[in-house]
């Protein structure tokens, strides 16, 4: 089955100063999601973005806004990042290693449940836990900041996770790759399966944002 690949500019790179015009410069390009960054601290060594910010980005732009939260308790807060306007919300596996419960509760808000592993969490520990997602986000970097370099074992992770995915009934769920994702590496993390790619300077801090757009997805 062969997805239309989508592009998800994560506003962790862009220029909070003027956060608006930002969002229109990537609505421009013709991304179809912003991923939205939530990092607290302490499951990653970084602060970044919040909920106040999410119902400002809800109000500037009617894209779908893919929320990654990169935090401990995120059961306590879905509904208040749904409340804010998110259309997905992501969670890790380092927290909910039975994900169902935190999964079942992201549905019940209407939301796409998301799905997260981190570069050392073995692809097999998704066995059996892919039942209720909608989206599988594979990290390709350690997460917490923006601007690191793409981890390359990840083609295989995607490759294993995509047959996991077709073996397990989830063949429909979105496979997104977070981190280090560039023109460069774009053709290949394609070829290896990911329908989604989150790109934070890639995207932002590119001099011509249409075409990094384009590129990335071509995969050129
Ligand atoms: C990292 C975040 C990523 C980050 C990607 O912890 O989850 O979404 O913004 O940034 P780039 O594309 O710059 O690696
Ligand atoms: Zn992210």
């Amino acid at each position: 089955m062969t997805k239309k690949v989508k592009i998800a500019p994560s506003i962790l790179a862009a220029d909070f100063l003027r956060l608006g015009d930002e969002i229109r410069k990537v609505e421009d390009a013709g991304a179809e999601i912003i991923h939205f960054d939530v990092m607290d601290a302490h499951f990653v060594p970084n602060l970044s973005l919040g909920v106040g910010i999410l119902e400002s980005v809800r109000k500037a732009t009617s894209l779908y806004l893919d929320v990654h939260l990169m935090m401990d308790n995120a059961h306590k807060y879905l509904k208040t990042f749904a409340d804010a306007g998110a259309d997905g919300i992501t969670v890790h596996l380092e927290i909910y290693p039975e994900p169902d419960e935190v999964l079942d509760a992201i549905g019940s808000l209407g939301k796409d449940r998301g799905l997260s592993i981190n570069p050392d969490m073995p692809v097999e520990r998704l066995s059996g836990k892919v039942g209720k997602v909608d989206r599988l986000l594979l990290m390709s970097v350690y997460p917490g900041f923006g601007g690191q370099k793409f981890i390359p074992e990840s083609l295989d992770r995607l490759r294993a996770i995509r047959s996991l995915l077709d073996r397990e009934g989830r063949a429909e769920a979105d496979l997104e790759i977070d981190g280090g994702v560039s023109t460069a590496n774009a053709a290949a993390i394609i070829d290896a399966g990911a329908d989604t790619l989150v790109a934070g300077t890639g995207v932002f801090r590119a001099d011509d944002p249409v075409a990094a757009v384009r590129e990335l997805r071509s995969g050129r």
